[in-house]
């Protein structure tokens, strides 16, 4: 018989971690203890050659690009922003829904000549407006976009809408829409060469309990 190969599974630690762990139990793969009690990066789990890592969202397809893990789970719009260069996206899982806007401060004036824009995702944001036709500057921040215009930094945001909330509290309100986002599996070219016949499987355990939770 064939010795099982090793694979490594990254994951994206935050607000998608508690959806993943139900969609990876389908596929029966089970961490060995309690991801969110312990300060661990690497997890085994329930099959000797299979291990968990759990990292931030942004870094999860840096780590398959470059084969630090074989596949990932992570957001549709950081899978956007990295620009999927080696990455193989078999499967929306269809957790953690939301929409990427571009949004600005309630009434507020359209902008005559170049506009500022405040985002954490530059190259969507560089390439949207260039789509558009609109000349941008724009200004990386790493969270909490939407304080940019209240404070005079920017004219607009590209930012994750889902609710609302967060934009009405702060006085803004969407004004286009960029893209439908989801969280994927995304798998690495070198894995999905090598490692194909262990991992198809687990891609339509995945996919079976995706049907069943719509
Ligand atoms: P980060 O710390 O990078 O913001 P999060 O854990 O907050 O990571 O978000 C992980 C992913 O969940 C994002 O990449 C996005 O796809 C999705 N997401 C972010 N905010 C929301 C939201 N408010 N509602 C639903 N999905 C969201
Ligand atoms: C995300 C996103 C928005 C908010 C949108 O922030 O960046 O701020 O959720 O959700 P809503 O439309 O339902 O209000 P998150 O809570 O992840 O904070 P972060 O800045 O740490 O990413
Ligand atoms: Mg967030």
């Amino acid at each position: 018989m064939m010795k099982k190969q090793q694979l490594t599974i990254a994951l994206s630690k935050g607000r998608i971690l508690e959806e993943t762990l139900p969609l990876l139990e389908a596929a029966n793969i089970i961490p060995a203890e309690n991801i969110f009690k312990s300060r661990k990066l690497i997890f085994d789990t329930n099959h000797d050659n299979i291990k968990l890592v759990v990292i931030r969202a942004t870094d999860v397809p840096t780590y398959v690009e470059y084969g630090g893990a074989d596949m990932g789970i992570a957001g549709k719009d950081v899978l956007m922003e990295h620009g999927g260069k080696g990455l193989y996206e078999p499967l929306d899982l269809e957790i953690a829904k939301c929409k990427l806007m571009v949004a600005g401060l309630t009434d507020a004036d359209p902008v005559d000549g170049r506009m500022r824009i405040a985002t954490k995702f530059v190259n969507i944001a560089r390439q949207y407006f260039a789509q558009q036709g609109c000349q941008v500057d724009i200004v990386k921040l790493y969270g909490a976009m939407e304080l940019a215009p209240i404070m005079g930094l920017a004219d607009r945001i590209v930012d994750i809408v889902d609710t609302g909330n967060t934009l009405r509290a702060n006085g803004l309100e969407p004004m286009d829409f960029i893209a439908n986002i989801s969280s994927r599996l995304v798998v690495g070219q070198p894995a999905l060469k090598m490692k194909h016949r262990q991992i198809q499987p687990i891609i339509d355990m995945m996919s079976a309990a995706v049907v069943q939770r719509r």
